[in-house]
């Protein structure tokens, strides 16, 4: 997890335009998922109609892409971003943050102001690029979102998704994508100063395992997920169940009593790295009417 002000050398970010392009963006997804994923010609579509299909390319190769198109929830127009990827060789090189403000950018072209998607709330790097690099808020939880999945990220797990909100000009987003972020001794301070609504022990292998669920009492609350899944899936496939559920209760309780994510953060502990949601209570209404609170599903 290097500064945010790393640079993202020898990529170009642009719109797909070829048909060779988006037969590419096939191949970057059965790098990723083993499976095709959106048909080109479903991508022609969404790329012509309101929609966007952008690519980071080496060269004349995608090697990531983002697939959006228009939201609308009866309230607001938003874009709704339906899958980003990565080639696995390339990724942790920054190409999927420009890849999100790329899409930022592109968005705020359109004179929209929100981008939507959801993500697994296990996948702590996801979490780390979504919430904390980003600045998007999870706001809603949905159990078993997509039902069972064949693909190989997915095959034989619970889908849970937590649905995100990246308001695109919020203050507080603007100062993550200007690289301001807690310090690790801000995080550890956060960290200390909140209660477990996860609890968890390291297991026999060594790694860690939940033990308990409680619902926040009022104050900061950390939740705690794997700082890395795949090692759990295959060395502990049998917790996998375990964090899925204990995540998943932790999440409704807190959303049901009007807490929000605020944060994510990784936390260094002698040579173990955890990973934790940072969630506060909602502000209190006031007389005008306060936010309405976020949800779970
Ligand atoms: C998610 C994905 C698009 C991100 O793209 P990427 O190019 O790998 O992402 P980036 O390099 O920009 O950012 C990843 C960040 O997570 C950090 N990270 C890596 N592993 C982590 C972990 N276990 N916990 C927390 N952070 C982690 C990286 O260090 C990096 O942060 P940094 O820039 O501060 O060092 C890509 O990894 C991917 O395709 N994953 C599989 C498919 C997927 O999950 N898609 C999203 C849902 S549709």
């Amino acid at each position: 997890m290097a500064g945010v002000s790393s640079e993202v050398r020898g990529f170009r970010f642009r719109k797909l335009e070829k048909p060779e392009e988006f037969r590419q963006l096939l191949e970057v997804h059965r790098a990723v998922w083993g499976d095709e994923g959106v048909p080109t010609t479903l991508q022609r579509a969404i790329q012509d109609n309101g929609g966007l299909v952008l690519g980071a390319f080496a060269d004349i190769h995608l090697v990531g892409f983002a697939l959006s198109f228009l939201g609308w929830d009866g309230t607001t127009l938003y874009h709704y971003s339906h899958i980003t990827a990565v080639r696995p060789e390339y990724q942790n090189h920054r190409v999927g943050f420009r890849l999100k403000t790329f899409q930022r950018e592109e968005v705020l072209k359109l004179g929209l102001s929100e981008l939507r998607w959801t993500f697994d709330p296990l996948q702590s790097r996801n979490a780390w690029l979504n919430v904390r690099q980003l600045g998007g808020r999870p706001d809603r939880y949905y159990i078993h979102y997509y039902g069972q999945m064949p693909d190989t990220i997915n095959r034989g797990q619970e889908t849970d998704r937590l649905r995100l909100r990246w308001e695109l000009s919020a203050p507080a987003v603007e100062e993550r994508l200007g690289g301001k972020t807690p310090t690790a001794d801000e995080d550890l301070a956060r960290w200390n100063s909140s209660t477990a609504i996860v609890e968890t022990e390291v297991g026999e292998k060594g790694l860690r395992t939940p033990t308990a669920v409680a619902e926040p009492s009022g104050g900061l609350a950390h939740l705690e997920i794997p700082f890395d899944l795949a090692a759990v899936q295959e060395h502990e496939p049998e917790t996998v169940r375990s964090w899925r559920h204990a995540v998943r209760d932790a999440f409704r309780a807190a959303f049901d009593l009007g807490y929000r994510v605020e944060d994510f953060a990784v936390i260094t502990s002698g040579h173990e790295r955890r990973s934790f949601y940072l969630l506060g209570p909602a502000p209190r209404a006031s007389p005008e009417g306060a936010a309405p609170p976020a949800g779970s599903l």
